[in-house]
């Protein structure tokens, strides 16, 4: 598989990390004695909670023993190799993380936290090159933890990241898919699409934003799927409209799909399984829930497929479209949104006057 790592990325910086030791800082996992000297007794439920599963992910204790095979372990300290801007408020990071790069299949993601009072931020692996055992991962910088995340360098530490997790992508030899990616969602489909090739597979990629500047990764696709269409909210490029109404033309143009995997805002997956459904087109959505731990304990991350609670963590990210109660879905990622203002709040007030803002 071809790499997109820039093979001139700056060398590996030496650690700024004194718990990591500078001869070692190209992997590091966590010596026991680090995590001993947290102070669990002064975090707050949630966070204790999600250390304590951490440690049993850590083992693979608790982790179903189907997927400890998968499971390359963590967290580790992981060296941003370097980081892009792909598009306003969208940025690139490649991260050094070998055991990752080496199990990881499309599909899964990792959790990673950037200091000691972060949140877990899952992200999808976008691209690995196995060689420098590095891994990509595209963020949308949408709240405190994810503009963080854009705000760092080439050459900073993220305090960890565990991975792969979640359940690779079922790929069939040979089949026929429609990828369908709006705004970020591109990012998650833009590896299915490679592995779908990688098995010999046909890939019509549909990818939109609102406006030109905010459509990603279209000259990878280009490289990779059999056809590329754009669309655009506003007409600014591509054909306008939204991804939806390019998929529409395909299937009423005979185009006959094994399979579509959409991704993107919750009402796009929606609109594309309300599509798709009368057809009996098999639909696959991934799901993005809020997270803690990653190990199917604290169920953060609980969705409603097929009338059955599911743990988007461990069960997915990807289930049956046609299946998922996308009402429940948005009403959760809603029900954090004061919390989440409250965080971007404290963050600007801070920055404005100078202080250190995490
Ligand atoms: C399996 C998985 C894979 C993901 N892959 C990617 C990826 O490749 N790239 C990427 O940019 N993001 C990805 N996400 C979403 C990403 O984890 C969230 O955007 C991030 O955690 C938000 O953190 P924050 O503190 O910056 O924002 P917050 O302050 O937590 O939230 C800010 C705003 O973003 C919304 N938001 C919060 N969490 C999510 C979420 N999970 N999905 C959608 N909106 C959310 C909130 O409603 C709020 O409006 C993924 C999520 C999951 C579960
Ligand atoms: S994140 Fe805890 S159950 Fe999935």
């Amino acid at each position: 598989m071809k790499s997109t790592l820039p093979p001139s990325h700056p060398p590996i910086p030496q650690s700024s990390n004194p718990q990591v030791p500078v001869s070692d800082c190209r992997r590091v996992r966590r010596q026991p004695s680090e995590s001993k000297s947290l102070n669990i007794g002064c975090l707050d439920l949630p966070t204790r909670l999600a250390t304590w599963h951490l440690r049993c992910l850590r083992s693979t204790a608790g982790y179903p023993s189907a997927r400890k095979s998968a499971f390359s372990g963590g967290p580790f300290v992981a060296r941003i190799l370097s980081i892009s801007s792909l598009a306003p408020g969208v940025s690139r990071l490649w991260l050094d993380a070998p055991p990752i790069a080496k199990k990881r299949q499309p599909g899964q993601f990792v959790i990673l936290r950037i200091d000691e009072q972060g949140e877990r931020i899952p992200l999808t692996i976008a691209d690995v090159d196995v060689a420098r055992g590095a891994i990509s991962v595209i963020v949308q910088a949408v709240g405190k933890s994810t503009r963080q995340l854009c705000a760092m360098h080439g050459g900073d530490d993220v305090l960890d990241v565990v991975g792969p997790l979640g359940l690779p992508t079922h790929i069939g030899e040979r089949e026929q898919v429609c990828c369908v990616g709006g705004g970020i969602g591109t990012a998650v489909v833009y590896p299915i699409a490679r592995g779908v090739k990688d098995k010999g597979g046909k890939v019509v990629a549909i990818i939109g934003g609102r406006s030109k500047d905010l459509v990603i990764l279209e000259q990878e696709l280009r490289q990779i799927a059999d056809d590329v269409i754009v669309t655009t909210d506003d007409g600014s490029y591509g054909r306008k409209g939204l991804v939806t109404h390019a998929l529409q033309d395909l299937i009423e143009k005979g185009h006959a799909f094994d399979n579509v995997v959409a991704v993107g805002p919750i009402r796009m997956m929606q609109a594309v399984c309300d599509l798709t459904r009368p057809l009996k087109l098999r639909t696959t959505v991934s799901l993005n829930p809020v997270m803690v731990d990653g190990t199917g304990m604290c169920g953060g991350c609980r969705v409603t497929v097929g009338g059955q609670q599911k743990f988007v963590c461990v069960d997915g990210p990807e289930f049956d479209g046609h299946e998922v109660n996308f009402a429940e879905l948005a009403a959760r990622l809603e029900a954090y949104r004061d919390q989440e203002r409250a965080s971007m709040e404290r963050m600007q007030q801070m920055s404005a006057v100078g202080m250190e803002a995490w």
